[in-house]
C-alpha cells in the first residue's frame, strides 16, 4: 500500500460486511483513520477490532439524524475533523410494481436515499472545519438503468445519483467533492442466493466480463475518489460493474 489516505479521517456506513468492510480495510491500509458504522454491531465490532487502533466501530442507523450527529462528533473526537464519507449502507426489496408493498418501498427510500442525504448534511460542518473533504455515495448500476422487480431500489439509487451531482454543486466551493459510485454484480451477502455459485448465475454470464466483481475491486475505486489523486473529480458517476451498463450483450445471441 502507498499511504494515499495518510491523515484522512473517514466515516463508512454499512461497514460491518460486504463492500463497506472492504472499503474500511483498504482505507486503513492506505493510512486513514476510520469510524466503521452499521446496524450489525457484533460484525462491525469484530472488523474494527481486527483493524487495530486506526479503526473504531459505532452503531449508526443511517435513517436517524440524531445518530448521524453523534457519529460525526465521535469520529471527530477520536481522530479529528472528518475528511472522507462513504455512504455505503443500503438495502433491497424485490417486487413487481403491481404487487409492491408501499411501506417496504418507503423503507428502501428511507435507508438508501434519506440515509445518504442526512449523512452528507451531518458531515459537512466537520469537513468545513477540516478545510474540505470527499464524499462517495454508493449508488448502483440500478442508478443508471432499470432493473426488473426492483422499483424501490432503482428509484432510490437514481435519486442518489442526482443528489450527488446537486451536492457537488452546493459544496464545491467549500472544498468538498461529491461523486457517485455505481457497482454492479458484486459478490456480497446482498447478491448471494442460497445454493447458487455467483458466477454460474444467468446474470453473471450476461455481463460483458462474464463474472461477478470482488469487493476489493469496488474498494480500490473508493480509495481513489477519497484520495487527493482525485482532487479535481466531483459531480461524476463511476461505474464499476463489469460492463453491466455498457449495453445489451444478448443482441447477438
Ligand atoms: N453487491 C452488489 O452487487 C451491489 C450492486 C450495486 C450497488 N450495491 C450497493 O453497495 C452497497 C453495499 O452493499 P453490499 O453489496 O456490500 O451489501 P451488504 O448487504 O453486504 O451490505 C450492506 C450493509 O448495509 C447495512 N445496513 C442496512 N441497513 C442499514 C441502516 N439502516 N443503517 C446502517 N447500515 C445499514 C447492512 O447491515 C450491511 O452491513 C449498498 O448501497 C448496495 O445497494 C451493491
Amino acid at each position: 500500500m502507498t499511504g494515499r489516505l495518510e491523515g484522512k479521517v473517514a466515516i463508512i456506513t454499512g461497514a460491518a460486511r460486504g463492500q463497506g468492510e472492504a472499503e474500511a480495510r483498504h482505507a486503513v491500509a492506505e493510512g486513514a483513520s476510520v469510524l466503521l458504522t452499521d446496524v450489525l454491531d457484533a460484525e462491525g465490532e469484530a472488523v474494527a477490532a481486527d483493524l487495530g487502533a486506526a479503526a473504531a466501530y459505532r452503531h449508526l442507523d443511517v435513517t436517524s439524524e440524531e445518530e448521524w450527529i453523534a457519529a460525526v462528533a465521535d469520529a471527530e473526537e477520536r481522530f479529528g475533523p472528518v475528511t472522507v464519507l462513504v455512504n455505503n449502507a443500503g438495502i433491497l426489496d424485490f417486487g413487481s410494481i403491481e404487487y409492491q408493498d408501499v411501506e417496504k418501498f418507503r423503507r428502501v427510500i428511507d435507508v438508501n436515499l434519506m440515509g445518504t442525504m442526512i449523512g452528507m448534511k451531518s458531515v459537512t460542518p466537520s469537513m468545513r472545519r477540516a478545510g474540505g473533504g470527499s464524499i462517495i455515495n454508493i449508488s448502483s448500476n440500478g442508478g443508471i438503468m432499470g432493473l426488473p422487480a426492483l422499483g424501490a431500489y432503482v428509484s432510490s439509487k437514481w435519486a442518489v445519483r442526482g443528489l450527488s451531482k446537486t451536492a457537488a454543486m452546493d459544496l464545491g466551493k467549500r472544498g468538498i467533492r461529491v461523486n457517485s459510485l455505481h457497482p454492479g454484480g458484486v459478490d456480497t451477502p446482498m447478491t448471494r442466493l442460497p445454493g447458487q455459485e455467483p458466477n454460474e448465475t444467468l446474470f453473471a454470464k450476461s455481463l460483458p466480463m462474464g463474472r461477478f466483481g470482488h469487493v476489493d475491486e469496488i474498494a480500490k475505486v473508493v480509495t481513489f475518489l477519497a484520495s487527493d489523486e482525485a482532487s479535481y473529480v466531483t459531480g461524476a458517476e463511476w461505474s464499476v460493474d463489469g460492463g453491466a451498463t455498457a449495453g445489451d450483450r444478448s443482441l447477438l445471441g
